[in-house]
């Protein structure tokens, strides 16, 4: 393998990354260096289209200028403000956001395990207030061979045995039906307390945006 960067193949940038990097993901054996539009290339200058847009979330298309322009004006303006300030994009944003997609209310979250996690509490926070679910007790169905993410209490409702081995225990309440089973949605909803908590997830707008966002 060559020292310098420019030579590396391929199969060398993949080597480094399972020598020094954690063995979470496993991706395709495509080394991407650089994007434009709905285009990326990889080191040995092979060109793709990117139809997966990291899971949408580069669905505006790779390296945009106007996008571009507007991180490089904001970072040579202010780096970075924790929650214990305000700052002067937070709330424009917000409003812009709500008013686009028609929502009361946004909170943006850095990853899809963080949306899902705000779901789940979305969900139980509205079990226990407005429907008067017992404490503890709310119940939120999932099906099998879901992925959202790798927190613990998103592993907790996984059936991948790789992503929960040796990570346990896991958090309580969820139940795991198999994908698109009318009859064990049916089954499980037939619980009055699991009632509830479904038809939560029909009543709280919100929790859509964080579903979809995670998705
Ligand atoms: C469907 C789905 N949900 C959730 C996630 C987790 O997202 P993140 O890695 O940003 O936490 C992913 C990540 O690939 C995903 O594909």
């Amino acid at each position: 393998m060559s020292t310098v960067q420019g030579k590396m193949t391929s199969e060398d940038y993949v080597n480094m990354e399972n020598e020094h990097g954690a063995h979470n993901y496993h991706p395709l054996g495509v080394v991407l260096k650089r994007g434009e539009g709905v285009h990326v290339w990889d080191v040995e200058g092979k060109k793709y289209y990117d139809f997966l847009s990291a899971y949408s979330a580069v669905n505006q298309g790779h390296c945009h200028p106007k996008i571009v322009g507007a991180m490089i004006d904001q970072a040579k303006r202010l780096t970075l403000t924790s929650r214990a300030f305000y700052n002067d994009s937070l709330g424009p944003y917000e409003k812009f956001v709500t008013e686009y997609f028609g929502f009361d209310k946004v909170l943006p979250m850095n990853t899809g395990a963080e949306a899902v996690e705000t779901a789940i509490k979305l969900c139980r926070k509205w079990a226990y207030e407005k429907n008067n679910i017992a404490e503890n007790q709310a119940q939120i169905i999932v099906c099998e061979n879901n992925f959202h993410g790798r927190t613990t209490t998103i592993v907790s409702f996984s059936n991948d045995e790789v992503a929960k081995k040796n990570f346990g225990p896991f958090t309580p309440g969820f139940i795991r039906i198999p994908y698109n089973d009318i009859d064990a949605l049916e089954k499980a909803l037939q619980q009055k307390m699991l009632q509830d908590s479904w038809l939560n997830l029909f009543k709280v707008k919100q929790v859509f945006m964080f579903l979809l966002m995670a998705t």
